[in-house]
């Protein structure tokens, strides 16, 4: 089957990442480790996955007129995503995140996202003719709803795939939902988009499950450690993820994302796609960072045959 162009409409950051033994108390000052500045975003992450893997993959956000955006752009390039449909806008500078990262690999993130909220609805439909190349939509929630809202419409009317990414978490109308056919909440994403507590296999069913009744095409709820849940009307199932050690649990998300649009472009079947963005999602967070702990295909391969 002949590989389709993945299209990624989201946010660009750079990462301000500060590496501790324990994240602080409130009012607690605390000796970190290091510091390191490095591409992030949700959007650029899912799309520098994509790119990583050898997938067609085409990133459409905003960026500042400012150093980051240049090394963000740099970064993008590299590993193989196009940039003819990412905006500069010199009104605004670009978003960052600042992340700690824990001895277990766990992280706290605050984003301020500057230019990414000015990509707007019209920018979608003067740049609408980047629908017409893709064969899947991937979004997340770091831009304006309003814009999200508009790309998964637009897509769906030329016949893409959407998925939705629903980080950061907030409730959403159905009228986009309708719009998506494979939603990716991780468990607090999946209890803030329905109110109900995701504590078990069987909640996070019962969630996935709601949103199916909202109309989304079909849900993954991933797991980090114990792997995803896929369920659709006509039954559930669970993909467990490999046990590896954890360093930095940063963009596992991005990962599982970037890895799905990837594998589904690729014309894989749904089934074999999520144990595949399983793995790639496994093998980030067996590294630091965010866009360069994605792999290459070559190594989630080797990670496979182990
Ligand atoms: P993040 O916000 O840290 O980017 P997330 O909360 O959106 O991630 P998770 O559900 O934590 O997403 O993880 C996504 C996927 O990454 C999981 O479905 C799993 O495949 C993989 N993963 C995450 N953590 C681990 C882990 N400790 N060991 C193995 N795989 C993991
Ligand atoms: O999902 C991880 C990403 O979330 C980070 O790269 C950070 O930029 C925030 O957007």
């Amino acid at each position: 089957m002949k590989r389709q162009a993945c299209i990624v409409v989201g946010s660009a950051n750079m990462d301000l990442v500060v590496t501790t033994d324990r994240f602080p108390f409130p009012g607690e000052t605390i000796m970190g480790h290091t510091f390191t500045a490095i591409p992030g975003g949700k959007g650029a992450n899912q799309a520098v996955c994509c790119g990583k893997l050898g997938g067609r993959v085409e990133f459409m956000g905003k960026m500042g007129n400012d150093r980051f955006c240049d090394q963000l752009r740099k970064s993008m390039k590299h590993d193989g995503v196009k940039l003819g449909h990412a905006l500069t806008d010199p009104r605004h500078s670009t978003g960052i995140a600042m992340i700690t990262v824990d001895a277990s690999g766990q992280n706290e993130i605050v984003v301020i996202p500057g230019s990414n909220m000015a990509l707007t609805p019209g920018d979608i439909d003067a740049h609408r003719c980047v629908f017409e190349r893709g064969g899947v939509l991937l979004l997340q929630l770091e831009i304006p709803l309003r814009t999200v809202s508009r790309a998964a419409t637009l897509a769906k009317h030329e016949g893409l795939r959407v998925i939705l990414n629903p980080a950061p978490a907030r409730v959403l109308p159905d009228s986009l939902l309708r719009c998506v056919d494979i939603l990716t909440p991780n468990e607090i994403e999946a209890e803030i988009l329905t109110g109900v507590k995701v504590n078990s296999l069987r909640a996070a069913e019962k969630v996935a499950r709601l949103l199916l009744g909202r109309g989304v095409g079909s849900v993954v709820v991933t797991l980090g450690a114990k792997g995803s849940l896929h369920v659709q009307h006509k039954g559930a199932r669970l993909y467990p993820a490999k046990r590896v050690h954890a360093v930095d649990t940063t963009a596992a998300g991005d990962a599982f994302n970037g890895a799905l649009a990837f594998a589904l472009s690729a014309g894989r079947e749904v089934e074999e796609a999520i144990p595949f963005a399983n793995d790639v999602a496994s093998l980030s967070v067996t590294r630091f960072g965010a866009q360069c702990s994605m792999p290459t295909l070559a190594e989630v391969e080797r990670f496979r045959r182990k």
